[in-house]
């Protein structure tokens, strides 16, 4: 696996790559990996013949009182799993190289309706439009043919699907199962910055969302009361949480009553620290 830090080095590799003929998928992280991210890059190398893995901690989707000067970087280990995963390629740019001149409050940025404002979107204003922003510039220095994401960043992963298709990118996005602990906790770089008597109760978070889950397969269609009552139950177990919300899988719209194929998303901290996890539902 090779390291590259600048678009020029990272786009000569590439085309190196497309003119052997193989097919480019990508991975895009901000590093601090755990099995979440390989099963990832495992999914990618199912795709394409040649994986690149970038790690940048974007500082447009984090808001001022955010982690992003604490936000786990473990730059050595990340290349050791990647290297063991036989990821092909490897871009770690610094900020420098992916905003102009690093002046991150001045480069043009992409905006997907409706993400900011709504459900992590009303709780961190500009995340969205930092994620699209740098995804976009991450597709436009690697040019792959797919693209690989987790569906634990469920609303990431519809904004950047609808991203490429409103924006014509050429790429095809791929959304893989949330990998979870033992427990059932999604797997997440944010869960080492709970303690051990949060890292117990944190579980309570999914079990909460299965919940949810199991009344809508009960029949019960009170959207409202269901996602209230896992409010409280959050509550009650110690989390402070921001949103239950039950909505549409494709679209994440508030659901239809005819609608089937439902989620529900939740966003709830445990001390200072933030976890978001979902849970799928299909009704009949
Ligand atoms: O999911 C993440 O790790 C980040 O949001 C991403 C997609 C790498 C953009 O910074």
């Amino acid at each position: 696996m090779e390291t590259l830090t600048t678009t020029a080095a990272l786009r000569e590799r590439v085309r190196a790559q497309r003119a052997q003929g193989k097919r480019i998928a990508f991975v895009p992280t901000m590093g601090n990996l755990h099995a979440g991210h390989l099963q990832l890059v495992r999914h990618a190398k199912t795709m394409a013949e040649c994986v690149v893995v970038s790690i940048f901690v974007n500082p447009m989707q984090f808001g001022p009182n955010e982690d992003f000067a604490s936000y786990p970087r473990t730059r050595d280990a990340d290349k050791a799993v990647l290297q063991d995963e036989a990821a092909d390629l490897l871009f770690m740019p610094d900020v420098q190289e992916i905003y102009a001149g690093g002046d991150v409050g001045r480069v043009t940025r992409v905006e997907v309706p409706g993400f900011e404002g709504d459900l992590c979107g009303q709780f961190r204003p500009g995340f969205f439009t930092g994620i699209a922003t740098v995804v976009t510039g991450l597709f436009n220095r690697v040019q792959p043919d797919c693209a690989v994401f987790g569906e634990k960043d469920y609303q990431q992963l519809v904004m950047i699907k609808r991203m490429v298709r409103d924006l014509c990118m050429p790429i095809e996005v791929h959304g893989v199962a949330t990998m979870r602990e033992a427990d059932g906790l999604a797997m997440s770089s944010r869960n080492g910055y709970l303690d051990t008597a949060q890292r117990a109760r944190a579980v309570r978070l999914y079990q909460v969302l299965c919940e949810v889950k199991a009344g809508l397969e009960a029949g019960r269609r009170y959207v409202d009361v269901l996602e209230q009552q896992a409010m409280g139950h959050l509550a009650a177990a110690g989390f402070n949480p921001d949103y239950v919300s039950i909505r549409e899988q494709d679209s994440l719209k508030v659901p239809n009553p005819q609608a089937t194929q439902l989620i529900v998303l939740a966003a709830a901290r445990l001390g200072t620290t933030r976890l978001i996890d979902n849970v799928k539902i299909s009704i009949a």
